[in-house]
């Protein structure tokens, strides 16, 4: 499911190859994407709009003028939010007229209509391919910023040898990948990510906890992953689905948070603690659920013993590892994440300041400062998930300094 919350859509043209394309849109699908499919009326001579809607699971574009209010507007709604729009096969004609601006179908006037980027997936007779008129109209179209994918050399429909096949599908999904994926600036890279918060548990219905969901954590997983790492995810209880392509190990308590990541950490290049770990539980779990005992106004003792502090554990373990940690902290951030860098042995502590209204736990954006011993770095508020990225830019130029 590498394809995971990524919109495509698959604009197919008239060509022999049009059949290829189903198997791309179910590639697509099976990765995750959420797959639109638009098709000319040449397309549709060569392969069945109801297959398309069969393999993506939505209704086909065909009609620029459709009347239909799911299709509101097709040639705009189709390509809309889109993170990538593949033509394929892309036939002469189609090139020709993207070249050209000419917008007299659906396909066409949608490739104006896009913002996100374009893919065109040649396919045709060699001839046609090679003919100067081609060639040109995938020189401008090149020189405009689309990808034009090389076509394969091999035998074609017609029964002559040439250049003009449609790719191999490994070809084809290498390109779409380093497409959406640009950045692979983390791979071979072995990360570690804690997120979420931990539960200590008091009786069989009571537990300790705190507001952390885990956002954080999650999306710094994510980023990682897209830009190439392999990512192992510690997490606590979290409201969140499990993240596709990443090995998500779900823990409980601060003592199973300690003991899974210290299992891994040997291995992995950089690790970063973004849980929110209780740093008390219950000196015992009380086997039955505690009943109210005597007068309600005494109240009870709860007696409380101190967790292991994991990132503490890592930074006196460390080796080669690229140690990042959290602090957050209500009062005298700064000053308290300095003391933390030092006392945890981390490379970076990511200050953040929950006390300020928006930021922080449980919301989607967040505002924080990476203090190295190098410096501090303020990163504004802005989603957690622009911040990740942020973040990872900062970890991989400060983690190469310290390689030096
Ligand atoms: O000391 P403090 O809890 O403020 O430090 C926060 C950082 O330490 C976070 O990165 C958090 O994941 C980590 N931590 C931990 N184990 C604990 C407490 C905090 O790993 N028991």
């Amino acid at each position: 499911m590498k394809l995971a919350k990524k919109k495509i859509t698959v604009g197919i043209t008239g060509g022999i190859a049009a059949y290829k394309a189903a198997d791309l849109v179910s590639w697509l699908h099976q990765q995750g994407a959420d797959v639109q499919v638009m098709m000319t009326k040449g397309a549709q001579e060569f392969i069945s709009p109801l297959l398309l809607h069969a393999l993506s699971g939505h209704v086909v574009i065909i009609d620029m003028f459709a009347n239909d209010d799911k299709l509101h507007i097709p040639h705009i709604y189709g390509v809309d939010g889109a993170d990538l729009f593949i033509i394929a096969p892309a036939t002469a004609n189609i090139m020709a007229k993207a070249a050209h601006g000419i917008a007299d179908e659906v396909v066409s006037a949608s490739i104006l209509a896009a913002t996100c980027p374009i893919l065109f997936v040649p396919a045709m007779n060699f001839h046609m391919y090679e003919n100067i008129a081609t060639q040109e109209n995938m020189e401008i179209l090149q020189r405009r910023g689309y990808h034009v994918l090389e076509a394969e050399e091999g035998r074609m429909a017609c029964g002559t040898v040439g250049k003009g096949r449609f790719p191999e599908a490994a070809v084809l999904q290498d390109a779409v990948m380093k497409i959406l994926f640009p950045k692979q600036d983390l791979a071979g890279k072995k990360v570690l990510i804690t997120a979420g918060p931990t539960r200590e548990q008091i009786d069989p219905v009571r537990y300790l906890s705190n507001y952390s969901s885990g956002k954080m954590g999650y999306a710094l997983a994510e980023a990682a992953r897209d830009r190439g790492a392999d990512v192992t995810l510690v997490s606590g209880p979290v409201k969140l689905l499990a993240p596709a392509g990443i090995t998500v190990i779900p823990v409980v308590t601060a003592e199973e948070m300690y003991q899974a990541t210290l299992a891994c950490y040997g291995e992995m290049d950089i690790v970063i603690g973004a849980a929110a770990v209780a740093d008390y539980r219950p000196d015992q779990t009380a086997s039955q659920k505690i009943k109210k005992q005597g007068a309600a106004k005494d109240g009870i003792q709860l007696n409380l013993v101190a967790n292991p502090d994991i990132l503490q554990a890592l930074g006196a373990a460390k080796k080669h590892q690229y140690l990042v940690g959290f602090a957050a902290e209500t009062e005298n951030l700064l000053e308290n994440a300095e003391k933390k860098l030092i006392a945890k042995k981390a490379d970076m502590i990511i200050a953040n300041d929950v006390s300020q209204p928006g930021v922080g736990f449980e919301v989607d954006n967040n505002a924080v400062t990476l203090v190295t011993k190098d410096g501090h770095y303020v990163l504004p508020q802005m989603t957690k998930q622009a911040l990740a990225e942020k973040i990872w830019d900062y970890i991989m130029v400060a983690a190469e300094k310290k390689n030096q």
